[in-house]
């Protein structure tokens, strides 16, 4: 079956169609360490920032509309900078349809080419759809960081995964 999205990288025109997306999955409280969108000021330096580097960062299109995005962001520090922090979402209607496995795809294929030598990620341990994936892909699990997140007034726990080239 083909794709239902197109996945392409971000332009300026996405930028607010990618906040909403954003803010959607972010106030699930449920997948990010986000738990709303910054404002889309911030948000829109962000993406513009993000494109003048040349960070990788793709979004799946439906009708034009941003339906997901995954991004790869280089760490700060000048002896971790080989290294990025890959992130993704969907929002809800968009899940399980092979979308994810092809944004992840395409966003690690950009990172390489850019450079880095090391991908890696946190996802909560009840993420267990997002955590297949990442094992699908190659990710492996280095680690549990334990209490990592408190969401509405719960702990979670959260693994750090990478893949590394
Ligand atoms: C995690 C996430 C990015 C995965 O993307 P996705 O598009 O749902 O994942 P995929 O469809 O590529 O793969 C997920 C499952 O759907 C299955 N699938 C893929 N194409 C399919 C299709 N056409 N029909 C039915 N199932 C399909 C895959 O086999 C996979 O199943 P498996 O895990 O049992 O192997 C997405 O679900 C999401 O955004 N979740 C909420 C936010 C989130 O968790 N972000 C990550 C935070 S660390």
């Amino acid at each position: 079956m083909p794709l239902p999205a197109r996945i392409v990288p971000i332009d300026e025109v996405h930028i607010e169609s990618f906040h909403a997306a954003f803010d959607n999955v972010a106030r699930e409280h449920r997948y990010l360490a986000f738990l709303e969108a910054p404002p889309l000021a911030s948000v829109r330096d962000f993406v513009l920032a993000n494109i003048r580097a040349g960070n990788p960062q793709l979004v799946a299109l439906v009708d034009e509309r941003v339906v997901g995005w995954c991004d790869v962001l280089p760490k700060d520090r000048p002896t971790r900078r080989h290294g990025g922090v890959l992130g993704i979402g969907l929002i809800e209607p968009f899940r399980k349809q092979g979308i994810g496995a092809a944004l992840m795809t395409s966003t690690i294929e950009a990172a390489w080419r850019k450079g880095f030598t090391r991908i890696e990620l946190t996802v909560r341990t009840d993420n267990t759809r997002a955590t297949r994936l990442y094992e699908k892909l190659g990710f492996a699990v280095e680690g549990r960081l334990r209490k990592d997140m408190l969401v509405d007034g719960e702990y979670v726990d959260t693994l750090l995964m990478a893949l590394v080239r």
